[in-house]
């Protein structure tokens, strides 16, 4: 990585301004319920880099976004729950405030000794947040002598928070540069990128195929092959002329999956069976049948086993895959296995030492839920963020830290 980090510095007695994403699942949406965190992943990931800050004698001014409130009216995305698993997480007491920026956040940051956390409120309840609004963002700079940014899942917005403080602090002379955590995400996603070992392969899956046209193509430029499953794998099915009975079809996106196939006819790798059902349901019946034998009304909602020995025929002797998006309707148990068998088979080839990337989101979800996550080389935090590295474009929290 070209971009300085947390250990190319020297920290001691500074007030650090550390961008995370803690934006994470919650036990509820009503403000009046005892909220908490459900899935602490994407804290537990900051933590290497807070710990490394606290030992080596910083004080820590943290922000995050959490959900997608219109407001700071909407209290239900309030960071208190996220102040009480760090402050467990961490060991050690968290000073969270009621507010981003103001008088009583500049009295708490100017106070603040080396070892102590200050934890901000929502960022998103400043609406200049999103805007990257001047004021905003300096306002967060001047709370801090360096600006470090460990927001991995955040990187792809350019706000306040994750890209105008960093800015404001560089102007002033201070350091910005990245936690460990976007450290190790672009060390994992970098190297498909980049400098991909071969043979490689990326899997797509997921509902749409629209939002992933450019991935796709820009895929198929570094990848030897890129297999498909999940909704949008029907859209290509379609393209090709299957009968795809009722399933889920993005017909505006028939001609860039027809040009798609055409640009790469044999490195596209899409399902020969799939799990179809009459309606979208948990309990709805499930029975496989090949791609050529879906009736008119029945829609897929998974990939069926021969896909899956299809992807493992590929996927024998590769050294590096990038899996993005759910093989079917993961959430219900019936639609479950392809994504399921999928996990399984790459938790394999990751312990055999294949280097097994899973992106954000979705996927990281699944690989979760069947119990996989230890075993894969890395699992991301960032949805969002990694579709966008993989598609090639630059990452404006990224772009904004001190070269090396
Ligand atoms: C994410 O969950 O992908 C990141 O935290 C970004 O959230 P956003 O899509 O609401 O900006």
């Amino acid at each position: 990585m070209n971009k300085k980090t947390i250990s190319d510095i020297d920290v001691s007695g500074k007030r650090v301004l550390v961008r995370v994403d803690f934006n994470v699942p919650l036990s509820s949406k009503d403000p009046n319920d005892n909220i908490t965190v459900t899935d602490d992943m994407r804290i537990r990931a900051a933590l290497p880099t807070l710990n490394y800050l606290l030992e080596h004698g910083a004080s820590l001014i943290l922000c995050s976004h959490l959900g997608r409130p219109e407001s700071a009216a909407d209290k239900q995305y309030a960071m208190d729950p996220v102040a009480s698993c760090l402050s467990g997480l961490l060991d050690r007491p968290v000073i969270k405030l009621d507010e981003v920026v103001g008088e009583s956040v500049t009295a708490a940051a100017a106070k603040l000794q080396p070892g102590e956390v200050l934890l901000l409120e929502n960022t998103r309840f400043e609406p200049g947040e999103k805007k990257n609004d001047p004021q905003l963002a300096a306002q967060l700079a001047a709370l801090a002598d360096v600006y470090v940014n460990d927001a991995f899942g955040s990187a792809h917005r350019a706000h306040a928070s994750t890209e105008g403080a960093a800015q404001k602090i560089r102007a002033k002379g201070g350091a910005v540069v990245a936690g460990f955590l976007i450290e190790k995400e672009l060390q994992a996603l970098g190297m498909a990128v980049d400098n991909p070992p071969h043979p490689y392969i990326a899997i797509m899956g997921g509902a749409k195929i629209s939002d992933k046209i450019q991935l796709i193509e820009n895929l198929l430029k570094t990848a030897d092959k890129v297999l498909i499953g999940g909704g949008m794998a029907n859209t290509f099915l379609k393209a090709q002329g299957h009968e795809i009975g009722k399933s889920l079809v993005e017909a505006d996106a028939l001609p860039e999956a027809k040009r798609l196939l055409k640009m790469a006819p044999d490195r596209l790798v899409l399902p020969v069976d799939v799990v179809v059902a009459s309606e979208f349901s948990a309990d709805a019946a499930a029975s496989i049948v090949p791609i050529w034998g879906i009736q008119k009304d029945k829609m897929a909602l998974d990939v069926g086993p021969d896909t899956i020995e299809r992807f493992n025929v590929e996927l024998q002797g590769v050294r590096l895959v990038i899996w993005n998006g759910p093989m079917g309707v993961f959430e219900f148990e019936s639609f479950a296995q392809g994504t399921n068998a999928l996990a399984f088979l790459l938790s394999e080839m990751a312990v055999m030492g294949a280097q097994v990337v899973i992106g954000g989101g979705d996927s990281a979800a699944a690989v979760k839920n069947a119990g996989l996550s230890d075993k894969m080389s890395h699992v991301s935090t960032g949805g969002g963020a990694s579709l966008e590295l993989l598609e090639g474009k630059t990452l404006p929290g990224i772009a904004a830290l001190d070269d090396k």
